[in-house]
């Protein structure tokens, strides 16, 4: 454990220091399956005996959250999908884990501002770390220390959000054997039905996000509110937790069979279950065919010699909301379109639209800086530039004020983009064009800053079209 001392944040927004104690429960298990293997309501078990660290009896009687591999023994489907997920390793993720304790613990020994800032990360990336504290992270894991993710039994333990609005992590949950889900059934020891688990709200608690500045930082389930879906009452749920992560067709195709496995329960053959893998931007071959791509020309009208024009279209209809979505001061997706001619590929550049120039790698005034090797000079990119009081681009989630461009595409858009080329004169013969669309979690430049692997573009979706000389 790191103790940061309490006059290091001498200013005290959170005075006392405290040790979060780390009760596993490893009795729980065992009390556990021995009374949900019964249907009959289960009397007192071991763990509803022991007192809460803050005094109070949780509702449900446990005393500490269960460990994800404790629900493993009877929802071992469920586990393995979580376990490739971002969700259980919203902290141990590299990147994380470099800006939380190598940049924003440090500029906090000379700024209190920030120190809310700390306490945001910890509350959507390490909740069970801010429960845990009942809030207060004046005392805090050890940059080497195992912090948890999001749980199993964080998710299935929150009961609403504080306030009004569903952001920022505001999440209510208390160590509870009773684990809320979508099953509408008469509850039981084990679950009880809550309405909020179907419903974008559930998601929005941890992904919407006001920074210090009150910048929405994070605004996916904003977007979604906006978008088409929001009105069909399609919600986060529907396209990620079915089995592509995306709709098929319109619809959502689920899973089916059983939520929990075992030789000592009966668990119902169910043709509607919830994948729990999460995929997005890190889990490259399940986002693959979410976004598409096509090719247009004239063909009557391509010559060696003269300019051709070409259309490309970008078809984000598949995504309840932007793309990129989530941390706007990360996030990079960018569109190459090359030109296969006699053996060599010629990158055709995009014409820039903003007075700025922040449209097209390369030529943004922050680019030199930012915009490593990793993408081809003259690339369409979408993305939002974030920038800080001073007025610099910012990398930092807690450093920006202002986004101040995005031309991310928007929820169902699909956007066209014009290009030209200039048909070589001894072309020849038929040649070939390619698009490619290709997501960048971060930039080079970061990555390095920080001293972490870079991050690996993935190509989302690619389209190649043969062009006949007229
Ligand atoms: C990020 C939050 C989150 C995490 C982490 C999470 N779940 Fe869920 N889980 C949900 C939501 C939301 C639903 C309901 C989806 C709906 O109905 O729209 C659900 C549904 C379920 C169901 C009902 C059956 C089904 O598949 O629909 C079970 C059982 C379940 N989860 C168990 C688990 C277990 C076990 C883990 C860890 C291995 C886990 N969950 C991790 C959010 C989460
Ligand atoms: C002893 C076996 C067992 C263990 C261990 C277990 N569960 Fe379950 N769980 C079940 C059974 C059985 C059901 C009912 C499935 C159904 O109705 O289809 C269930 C249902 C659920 C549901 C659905 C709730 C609803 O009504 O919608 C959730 C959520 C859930 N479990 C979460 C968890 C979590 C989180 C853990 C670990 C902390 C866990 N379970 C551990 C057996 C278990
Ligand atoms: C209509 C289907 C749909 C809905 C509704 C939807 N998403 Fe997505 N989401 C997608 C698709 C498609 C992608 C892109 C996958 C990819 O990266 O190719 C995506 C990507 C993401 C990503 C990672 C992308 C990135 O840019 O890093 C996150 C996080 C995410 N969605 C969260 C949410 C949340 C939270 C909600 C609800 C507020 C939601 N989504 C609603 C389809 C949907
Ligand atoms: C308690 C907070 C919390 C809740 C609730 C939550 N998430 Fe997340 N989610 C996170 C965090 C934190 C990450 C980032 C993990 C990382 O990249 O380090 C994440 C990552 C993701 C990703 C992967 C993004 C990527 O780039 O690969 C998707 C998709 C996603 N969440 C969707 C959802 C959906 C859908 C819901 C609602 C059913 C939901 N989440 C509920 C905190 C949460
Ligand atoms: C409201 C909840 C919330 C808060 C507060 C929050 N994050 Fe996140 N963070 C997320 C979610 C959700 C994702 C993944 C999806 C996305 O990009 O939005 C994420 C993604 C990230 C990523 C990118 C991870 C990757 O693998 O690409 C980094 C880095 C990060 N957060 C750091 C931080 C730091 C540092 C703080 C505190 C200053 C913080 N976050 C505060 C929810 C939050």
């Amino acid at each position: 454990m790191l103790f940061l001392s309490s006059q290091q944040y001498s200013r005290g927004c959170f005075p006392s220091l405290i040790v979060i104690s780390r009760l596993i429960c490893c009795c729980a298990i065992v009390a556990f399956t021995l009374s949900c293997s019964s249907s009959a309501p289960s009397s007192t078990s071991v763990i509803e005996k022991k007192a809460h660290p803050d005094g109070h009896a949780p509702i449900g009687g446990s005393s500490d959250y269960q460990t994800s591999t404790s629900c493993k023994n009877c929802h071992a489907n469920i586990y393995e999908q979580y376990a490739e997920s971002m969700h259980g390793r919203s902290f141990e993720n590299p990147i994380v884990k470099a800006i939380f304790f190598d940049v924003l613990l440090p500029s906090t020994r000379n700024s209190n501002a920030l120190f809310e800032e700390v306490s945001a990360c910890i509350a959507c990336h390490s909740p069970l770390t801010f429960v845990r504290s009942g809030g207060d992270i004046s005392s805090l894991p050890d940059e080497g220390d195992y912090i948890p993710g999001v749980d199993c039994d964080l998710c299935h333990t929150i009961s609403g959000y504080e306030g009004s609005t569903p952001e920022g992590g505001n999440f209510i949950s208390r160590p509870s054997v009773k684990k809320l889900g979508p099953f509408k059934y008469k509850d039981d020891h084990h679950r009880s039905y809550s309405e909020l688990h179907t419903k974008s709200e559930f998601c929005a608690i941890c992904h919407n996000r006001k920074n210090r500045y009150g910048l929405e930082i994070i605004s996916t389930f904003s977007e979604w509110k906006e978008s088409s879906y929001a009105d069909k009452g399609i919600e986060c749920q529907d396209c990620h937790m079915n089995i592509q992560g995306f709709l098929t067709a319109g619809e959502p195709v689920y899973e089916s069979g059983t939520a929990a496995q075992g030789t000592l329960i009966t668990s119902k053959e169910r043709k509607k279950l919830y994948t729990h893998r999460f995929p997005g931007a890190h889990s490259e071959s399940q986002v693959v065919g979410a976004i598409q791509l096509d090719i247009e020309i004239d063909e009557s009208a391509v010559e060696a010699g003269k300019e051709m024009v070409i259309y490309v279209e970008v078809d984000n209809s598949k995504s309840g909301h932007k793309l990129p979505t989530g941390s706007a001061e990360l996030r990079l997706l960018y569109l190459e379109l090359v030109a296969e001619v006699g053996g060599r590929n010629v990158h055709i550049a995009a014409n820039s639209l903003d007075k700025k120039r922040f449209d097209v790698s390369g030529k943004g005034k922050f680019d030199s800086k930012f915009i490593g090797k990793e993408i081809l000079p003259g690339s369409r990119v979408y993305r939002a530039i974030c920038v800080d009081p001073e007025g610099e681009q910012a990398l930092f989630s807690f450093d920006a004020q202002k986004i101040i461009f995005d031309n991310r595409l928007e929820a169902s858009e699909v956007r066209q983009e014009f290009f030209t080329f200039q048909v070589p004169d001894d072309i020849g013969q038929p040649f070939t064009l390619s698009a490619s669309l290709k997501y960048l979690r971060y930039p080079g430049s970061l990555a390095e800053e920080l001293g972490i692997e870079e991050a690996k573009p993935i190509t989302l979706a690619t389209v190649r079209k043969e062009v006949q000389l007229k």
